[in-house]
């Protein structure tokens, strides 16, 4: 048994989610010359043929995916090049794989096509941005709202407005331009920028999480009389006034410079 703290912790806080534009057609978001298969309203149980079908629309993710991060490493170079100190310390990226992109429609309770994958899950392709401190997000996050071939699509800041479990990170979720032989293509790319503070808390969050909800050794993790999400709020906040006094030095010494 988990501990009802627990159960209460998994239950993500969501804010509330702004659809800025229409549907698109699946069609529409391959590359030309690309055999689409969209026919089957319900594919729960032929997982392989659906991951053969989403093949060619996740190169198209991957694609979105590196000229983001180019992007993002451009901003970092030219910081590097003028000698300044970099706001990126690291960028992870990842693809969601076909078996994630049926369990999450099957978990918002959405067609198992891949119309509705392209149409409402937008963090196919994600990146993860780590900066050292909470300016350089809101630096990196303007930086890509300067550049204006990206469309922004959301914006959700959970630094200034922290779950209540105490997540922080600044979550966007963008369309950038892919370019194919014939057409130009704009794909959902979600950015989470966050700082190293941040980081820290989030993984190990996630971690704590996913240890005590699938170990099934329960006496190892004895979590049961702990209120676990005050707990981990209150981690939240520990570094985060770590975090401000760092950020408040650094200002200082940049102040001296
Ligand atoms: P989705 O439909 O999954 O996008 O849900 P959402 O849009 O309501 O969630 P949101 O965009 O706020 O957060 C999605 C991602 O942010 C998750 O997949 C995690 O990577 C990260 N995240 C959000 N909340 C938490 C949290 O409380 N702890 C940790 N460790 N990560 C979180
Ligand atoms: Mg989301």
């Amino acid at each position: 048994m988990i501990s009802r703290s627990l159960k209460k912790l998994t239950r993500r806080n969501k804010a509330s989610y702004k659809k800025v534009e229409n549907n698109i057609e699946v069609t529409a978001l391959v590359p030309a010359n690309t055999t689409v298969n969209d026919d089957m309203e319900y594919i729960a149980d032929i997982t392989d043929q659906f991951s053969a079908t989403m093949d060619p629309i996740l190169r198209m993710y991957s694609a979105a995916m590196s000229a983001t991060t180019a992007r993002l490493e451009i901003i970092k170079d030219e910081f590097k090049y003028r000698k300044l100190r970099v706001p990126i310390h690291h960028i992870d990226t990842r693809l969601k794989s076909a078996s994630s992109i049926l369990g999450k429609l099957q978990k918002k309770s959405l067609a198992l096509t891949l119309t509705a994958a392209c149409n409402n899950i937008f963090d196919i392709a994600g990146i993860r941005v780590i900066c050292p401190y909470i300016k350089d997000v809101y630096l990196i996050r303007d930086r890509l709202m300067a550049q204006d071939d990206i469309y922004i699509m959301e914006i959700k800041d959970y630094i200034a407005q922290p779950k209540k479990n105490g997540y922080r990170s600044l979550h966007m979720t963008i369309r950038v331009p892919v370019y194919f032989m014939n057409k130009k293509q704009m794909v959902p790319v979600e950015l989470q920028l966050r700082t190293l503070s941040m980081d820290l808390w989030a993984s190990l969050e996630h971690d704590l999480l996913y240890k005590s909800l699938y170990d099934d050794n329960e006496k190892k993790l004895d979590i049961r009389d702990i209120d676990i999400e005050k707990e981990l709020k209150e981690c939240s906040e520990l570094i985060y006034t770590a975090e401000a006094k760092m950020e408040k030095l650094n200002a200082c010494l940049e102040d001296m410079q």
